[in-house]
Order: C-alpha cells, then sequence, then structure tokens
C-alpha cells in the first residue's frame, strides 16, 4: 500500500494525504469540528491525518480522549513543536512550552493564582466590582441595541490585569484598548493558516512578507508593554508583600538557582503573556455565548433570575451563594458545554511511542484530544445538540457533576485557569442577570450561528439589556 508506507504498523487509519499539502485541502476552517466528526463516523474513534508533512492523530469520544489524556496522560503532556512558535517564543511561557521548564512554570502559575484569590479569595471583591463597571456600560446603553463583546471583554481582560498587574485599567484607557485589539489580533493570527505555510518552510517564509510578520509585531507590542510593568514594578518591589504576579516572579527570579527552570525577565513577559490570551478571549466568548442562550431562551433566563431572586435578593451574588443556585450553576454548564469554545483543545504531543486501544502512535505526534466530541458525545449525554440545563440537574432540581463535562480538557494539561474561569462565569453572569433582562433587538429573531476562528464564538450580535 504506497499511502502506508510512512505509517509504523497498526498506526490510526486515516484519509489518503494528498502529497504536500496533506489534508488541510479537505479541511474547511470555520467548520473544521463538525469536518473532524465525518472522520470520525468513517475512521473510527481514533484516526490520522497529514498536515504539511506532519503527522496529526485525532482521538474522538469522552472514553478514548479521558485514557489518553488523562490515564496515560504521561504519554501525551507535550505540546507539538510549530516552527513559527519556536522561532517567535522558543521553549517558554506556560501554554508552548514543554519539559522541565513547562512543569516548573505551571507549578509556580499554580501556586500564584491559588495565593491570590482561589483560596484566599481576594480575586473574588475584584471580580464583583468589576462587574458593578460592567453594569454601569450595560445600564448607559439605555436598552438601546449593542454589541456586548467589547464590554465583556475589556471586564475580563481585567481581572488578568488585577492579578498580573496589581491594578485594573479604565474601559476608556487608551492603552488598554490597544492591547486589546493587540492580543485580538494575535490570536486571530496564531489560528490563521499561515502558521502551517510557515511550518514548511520557516527559512524562506522569515524573509517574505506576509501575514505571519504581523505576528512578531503585535507579539512585540503587548511584550513591550508588559515590559514596562515590570520595570515600575522593580522600583517598588518587596518581596514580604507580594501584590501580583509579577511581584512573585521577581521574588522568584532573585531566588532560583537553576537556568532551565527558566526564572527570568524574558520568561516573565511570555507567562504574563500567556496568561491574558489564554485567559481572556475564552472567558470573554462563553460569556458572550451566555447572554445569546438568553435571549434565545428567554424562559430560561427568567427561571434563572428568578432563582437568583428567591436565594440571594438584591446583595451581590458571592461565591458561597453558588451551592444554592443550582438552576443557575447548570445553566453556566450548558452554555459551556454547547458554546464548545475550543472544539479541537490545544493540541498535544506524544513523548514516546504508545498504545491506544490496538493502535500504536509514534513519539514526536500531535495529537488532538478532541473536546468537541466529548461534550456532544452521544453515549454520556441525554440529548448532545440540545440546549438542555437538565443534563446538570438530578431528579430534585439540584446541581449535578456531569464526566464528560471537560471543556477545560482533562489531565496534566488541564486549563491552568479552570478555577479562576469558573469564579469568573458564576460571578458576572450571576451578577448581570441579577440586574438585567436582555432581550434581542425588536423585531430581530437571534441566531445561534457560530463563528470558528480559533475560538468558536457566536456571529457578531446586538441585544438589548433592560435593568430589572
Ligand atoms: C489551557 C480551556 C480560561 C489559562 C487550556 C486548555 C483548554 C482551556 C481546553 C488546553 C488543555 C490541554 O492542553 O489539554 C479554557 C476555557 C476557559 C479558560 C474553556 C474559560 C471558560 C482560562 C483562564 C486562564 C487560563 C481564565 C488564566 C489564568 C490557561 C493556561 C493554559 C490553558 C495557562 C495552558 C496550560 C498548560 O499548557 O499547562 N485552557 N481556559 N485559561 N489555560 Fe485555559
Amino acid at each position: 500500500d504506497v499511502a502506508n508506507f510512512w505509517r509504523p504498523t497498526n498506526y490510526p487509519p486515516g484519509p489518503w494525504p494528498i502529497p504536500f499539502i496533506g489534508d488541510v485541502a479537505r479541511i474547511k476552517p470555520s467548520t473544521i469540528h463538525l469536518d473532524f466528526a465525518k472522520f470520525a463516523k468513517k475512521y473510527g474513534n481514533i484516526y490520522s491525518l497529514r498536515l504539511f508533512g506532519g503527522h496529526m492523530v485525532v482521538i474522538h469520544g469522552y472514553r478514548l480522549v479521558k485514557e489518553a489524556l488523562a490515564v496515560r496522560g504521561e504519554d501525551y503532556v507535550d505540546r507539538p513543536i510549530i516552527p513559527l512558535f519556536e522561532d517567535l517564543v522558543g521553549n517558554s511561557g506556560l501554554v508552548a512550552s514543554y519539559g522541565y521548564l513547562w512543569k516548573q512554570q505551571r507549578r509556580f502559575a499554580l501556586h500564584t493564582l491559588r495565593n491570590f484569590g482561589l483560596g484566599k479569595k481576594s480575586l473574588e471583591p475584584a471580580i464583583q466590582q468589576e462587574c458593578q463597571y460592567l453594569a454601569e456600560v450595560f445600564a448607559q446603553q439605555k436598552g438601546e441595541p449593542c454589541n456586548p463583546r467589547i464590554f465583556i471583554n475589556k471586564a475580563v481582560s481585567n481581572i488578568i490585569c488585577c492579578l498580573v498587574f496589581g491594578e485594573r485599567m479604565d474601559y476608556d484607557n487608551k492603552r488598554h484598548q490597544q492591547i486589546l485589539a493587540d492580543l485580538k489580533e494575535l490570536i486571530r493570527l496564531e489560528g490563521s493558516i499561515w502558521v502551517l505555510v510557515y511550518s514548511i518552510a520557516p527559512w524562506l517564509m522569515k524573509r517574505l512578507p506576509g501575514p505571519h510578520k504581523k505576528i512578531f509585531t503585535v507579539t512585540e507590542n503587548i511584550i513591550n508593554y508588559v515590559q514596562v510593568k515590570i520595570s515600575e514594578h522593580k522600583e517598588t518591589h518587596d518581596p514580604s508583600n507580594p501584590r501580583d504576579y509579577i511581584d512573585c516572579f521577581l521574588t522568584e527570579i532573585a531566588e532560583r538557582e537553576d537556568k532551565e527552570s527558566g526564572f527570568d525577565l524574558r520568561n516573565l513577559s511570555f507567562s504574563a503573556l500567556d496568561l491574558f490570551v489564554a485567559g481572556t478571549e475564552t472567558t470573554t466568548t462563553t460569556l458572550y455565548w451566555a447572554l445569546l442562550f438568553m435571549i434565545y431562551y428567554p424562559h430560561i433566563q427568567e427561571k434563572v433570575q428568578a432563582e437568583i431572586d428567591a436565594e440571594v435578593g438584591s446583595r451581590m451574588p458571592s461565591l458561597q451563594d453558588r451551592d444554592e443556585l443550582h438552576f443557575t450553576n447548570a445553566v453556566i454548564h450548558e452554555v459551556q458545554r454547547m458554546g464548545n469554545i475550543l472544539p479541537l483543545n490545544v493540541g498535544h504531543m506524544t513523548t514516546k511511542e504508545t498504545t491506544l486501544e490496538n493502535f500504536t502512535i509514534p513519539k514526536g505526534v500531535m495529537v488532538i484530544g478532541n473536546l468537541d466530541s466529548v461534550l456532544h458525545d452521544e453515549t454520556m449525554w441525554e440529548s448532545p445538540h440540545t440546549f438542555n440545563p437538565g443534563h446538570f440537574l438530578d431528579e430534585q432540581g439540584k446541581f449535578r457533576k456531569r464526566d464528560a463535562f471537560l471543556p477545560f480538557s482533562i489531565g496534566k494539561r488541564v486549563c491552568l485557569g479552570e478555577q479562576l474561569a469558573r469564579m469568573e462565569l458564576f460571578l458576572f453572569f450571576s451578577g448581570l442577570l441579577q440586574r438585567f433582562t436582555f432581550s434581542a433587538p425588536e423585531g430581530e429573531q437571534p441566531s445561534l450561528e457560530c463563528d470558528m476562528g480559533v475560538v468558536h464564538s457566536p456571529k457578531p450580535y446586538c441585544l438589548c439589556a433592560k435593568l430589572r
């Protein structure tokens, strides 16, 4: 079999590659997760694709994704090396890093996040206050139609600002607006086809003009901004009284001996950048879906509001209320399941030859633990393709967890910001619904159509926010 000469014995099956560009020609970026579902129907729950000469294995469905990423997590813990990012940042930061450096950086980030508010809850009041600012902006629209995305984006990014820089920024701060625009552009470019094109011939692409060049400029802009903040922090740094992520990192730089762990100023910039990239667009898009589902299903919105009114009243909702707000909590989970914002997860790479079912996956192969296939797994959900908060409620209407709820993935690379994201989703969502009723503009029928960039997002839409 000519097509199989490069495949090891027992390598997962897949479509015939088209020479050179691989399977990319068969895939439309806007519906890529649906194409992947079709491949699974044809080739089974573990299948292979070729992309620009590289090999990729896709794992489909709850049982196998868990088996690979959690049970055999150590075998899948690396990230694929994408030449563009290697040139851009090398092994640095939190998201794309690997090996010893990643382990040290991740441990430090988790520890620092926990200190600043997951355990001690100091981020909770910051989120509540930010929700207040966000509510003011909605109130200023006076019930007129508006696209809520940018408002949500500013509020959500301010939580990472508090964590990393120790302070929020005013919504009309020009610098802040520029950073958000740069981040959006960076995420858009990183997800574009140019990243793959660059992979074929990095030596050539570096010399040619094209959108990939912009990634370098935009990254530089953001890094410069972070570096200014780092300099300011250095002047007032007091190790016995850390204010934020930068302060803690500066202390670590002073104390660490081993260079390999990546505690240096360069890595501080890239880790801060990663927290913004990973923490802003994801949470923003989830809340953007949440409000869309509320205008699409007004009776569900009413039920959430009734629950908040009964359990919380008019004071600000706090994390303690989460245990009593069963329906609200179930709605947020269902928004995450159906919003499905990272359908193809973030790519993993095998650290050694490994087996899954009866298939052999060699070392160094990119692996996609497909989250779309888990969140819509027909063997795990009662109505996989319908918005149904009942998925997360038991017979008494109490909240119940579900195994296949994996929007944050699973295993050693599981989202580092999961706890923070869940705090934000709960406090923003319940805080907004307590104060406003959201509806589609007069005469407009809301639509659940989506855009697939790097994150799976609703198509731009407008809503009206009426004070209750
Ligand atoms: C990684 C989802 C919010 C920081 C990830 C991954 C997913 C994910 C699917 C990849 C996991 C894997 O490779 O298996 C989400 C969702 C969010 C969210 C759905 C919001 C609703 C956040 C926030 C932060 C954050 C708020 C900031 C603190 C990170 C980081 C990684 C990551 C640093 C890389 C972890 C690593 O490679 O070790 N996230 N995330 N995320 N997330 Fe999140």
